[in-house]
């Protein structure tokens, strides 16, 4: 096989579209491709070289498209293959590569192969997916202790055959059983169906869960999820994704980005080491508020373990690759977690200047180069499945005080706040629809909305825009060394990244506070000049001196 790989995502900047709350092109209230092919200028004004797009497949929408019905299809609401195919080409014209998403550690319970699988036990199907006897007299309790991820066992019941299946999410999505050779074949056919549709990469998603442990043993007891350790980079994990690797992905010149839920910087190696043949790169959530199943429990944010986390990425050898992001479609929005509202504008830029020029592949999600923020929802109008089920359970178990308490949590956590519709223009509807749409938009639209965001030269979107100019094909940004400085601060977030002679430093305020800061010795007396700032007032060379509330600064440094 000749080198067909380029690792163009080294030199990228990805953004990430959750098709259903983009645009609504057909005044149903809900997102669609046409409604995306509508946007693709916008995407090329503001720079991006790539799109992930969450699911668009055929799905019931039990989790909103991570619930599969058919691979090869496109979902009603969101268009047919031939809107795929336009909006395939309307992206390469522009040069913007499509990265999309992969769901294959399950699918969901109206695909035809579970049908098959669980209309007898002697189906060709049912080896699809993972069936076992019940335990107790009457085999009435589940196989095993293992948790969902959406809270309740993670085995169902199922009548006609009088076993149960495995879910680690809902009970609509049954997980695949990758030990079965079949399976894996189907995937990898899947992966080269899109790719020959001109499709140029996969986000692979929960893909670290994919190899069970054998025996399927019960799992320690844990608050959260129980059976985690046997699942996460289960024993034959390396195994399968070598193999959908060299017989798909490897022979195409794609990314791949695997979804690391459970995965910390130590088996970072082990993951995305290019010589391994398996996933480019992998999402880590040990910087964000909580792995993806806690979204109703606020954790606390503290600026040293974020900045251990992204440094200890950006120490690895040049061949694991980091991903630099902090929101996604399972994530509220990050401002109001990292900054005060009354800053709502400092501290979107802040956090662009301290993320983005790091050492990775940067990635964007919708509403993110507005600075869209959070709000309070009604609990009628959560629409995820992880916030009506936690608010319901805390209500039927504990009353009212519960469902305050969960109301509480998921105000601040629930993966609903970052679903919520692009807001385009002031307008009704904040120009996502023409009706009502099928989830609330923030009240905030007529304040934070993208066409008052051109206007503005001081906008979060046109910072992006200059931030992504500056980066793309910057060798500094993308080949450069790293190195902490000012590591012992709890307010200052501070870096060089250094290539030959040329150097930048990057600090940044993470507080809302005046905070002083001393130049480290070894830049003294050297020529200096600011590149990068969110104030205006912001010193034109590297000195002693102070960071007003959330300033971030970026200084060329020569020698
Ligand atoms: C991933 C997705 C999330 C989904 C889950 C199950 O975590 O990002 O949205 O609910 O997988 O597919
Ligand atoms: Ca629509």
């Amino acid at each position: 096989m000749g080198q067909v790989k380029t690792r163009w995502y080294k030199d990228a900047v990805v953004y990430q579209i959750y098709p259903r709350s983009f645009c609504d092109s057909n005044g149903d209230g809900i997102g669609d491709l046409r409604g995306i092919i509508s946007k693709l200028d916008y995407l090329k004004e503001l720079g991006v070289t790539a799109v992930w797009l969450s699911p668009i497949y055929k799905s019931p929408n039990d989790d909103n498209g991570y619930d599969i019905s058919d691979y090869r299809d496109i979902m009603d609401e969101f268009g047919t293959l031939e809107d795929f195919k336009e909006l395939v080409k309307g992206l390469h014209d522009r040069g913007i590569k499509l990265v999309m998403d992969l769901v294959a550690n399950h699918t969901s319970d109206e695909h035809e192969w579970f049908k098959q699988s669980r209309s007898s036990k002697d189906n060709p199907y049912r080896d699809y997916y993972i069936w076992r006897k019940g335990k107790g007299k009457n085999g009435k309790k589940p196989p095993n202790n293992w948790t969902s991820r959406f809270t309740g066992s993670a085995w169902e019941y199922d009548e006609t055959t009088g076993e149960y299946y495995l879910h680690l999410f809902s009970k609509k999505q049954p997980d695949l059983n990758w030990d079965n050779p079949k399976v894996r074949k189907e995937i990898i056919d899947i992966c080269n169906y899109w790719f020959e549709m001109g499709v140029d990469g996969f986000r692979c998603d929960v893909i670290t869960f994919i190899s069970k442990e054998p025996g399927l043993p019960d799992g320690k007891w844990n608050p959260v999820v129980v059976g985690d350790e046997h699942f996460v980079i289960g024993p034959r994990y390396h195994e399968y994704i070598h193999e959908v690797c060299t017989e798909s992905w490897n022979k195409y010149d794609s990314m791949t980005v695997g979804e690391g839920q459970g995965i910390t910087i130590h088996n970072a190696e082990e993951i995305v080491g290019e010589e391994r043949e398996e996933l480019d790169t992998i999402f880590t959530f040990e910087h964000q508020d909580a792995d993806f199943y806690m979204h109703a429990i606020p954790r606390k944010f503290s600026l040293k373990k974020w900045k251990s986390v992204f440094s200890s990425w950006q120490k690895l050898p040049q061949n694991c690759w980091p991903t630099l992001f902090y929101e996604n479609h399972d994530q509220p929005r990050a401002i109001p977690r990292y900054g005060k509202m009354e800053y709502r504008n400092e501290v979107a830029k802040m956090l662009a200047i301290s993320i983005y020029f790091q050492k990775g592949t940067p990635y964007l999600y919708q509403g993110q180069e507005i600075g869209m923020t959070n709000f309070k929802l009604d609990p009628k109008d959560y629409k995820d499945i992880i916030s009506t089920r936690v608010y319901n359970s805390a209500k039927k178990f504990f009353g009212p005080l519960g469902a305050a308490i969960a109301k509480w949590g998921l105000n601040k956590r629930a993966r609903d706040l970052g679903r919520t519709p692009m807001q385009w223009t002031a307008g009704e509807y904040a120009g996502f629809s023409t009706v009502e749409p099928w989830m609330t938009i923030n009240p905030n639209y007529k304040m934070i909305n993208v066409e008052d965001s051109k206007k503005d030269e001081n906008s979060v979107f046109n910072f992006y825009k200059k931030l992504i100019k500056f980066r793309l094909g910057n060798k500094i940004i993308i080949e450069g060394s790293y190195k902490d400085l000012m590591e012992k601060s709890s307010k200052i977030f501070a870096y060089e990244r250094a290539l030959g002679d040329e150097r930048y430093v990057v600090i940044s305020n993470y507080t809302d506070k005046v905070v002083k800061y001393k130049v480290p010795e070894e830049y003294k007396g050297k020529e200096s000049k600011l590149i990068m700032s969110n104030y205006s007032s912001s010193s034109d060379t590297l000195k002693d001196g102070k960071l007003l509330p959330y300033e971030a600064v970026v200084y060329y440094v020569k020698g």
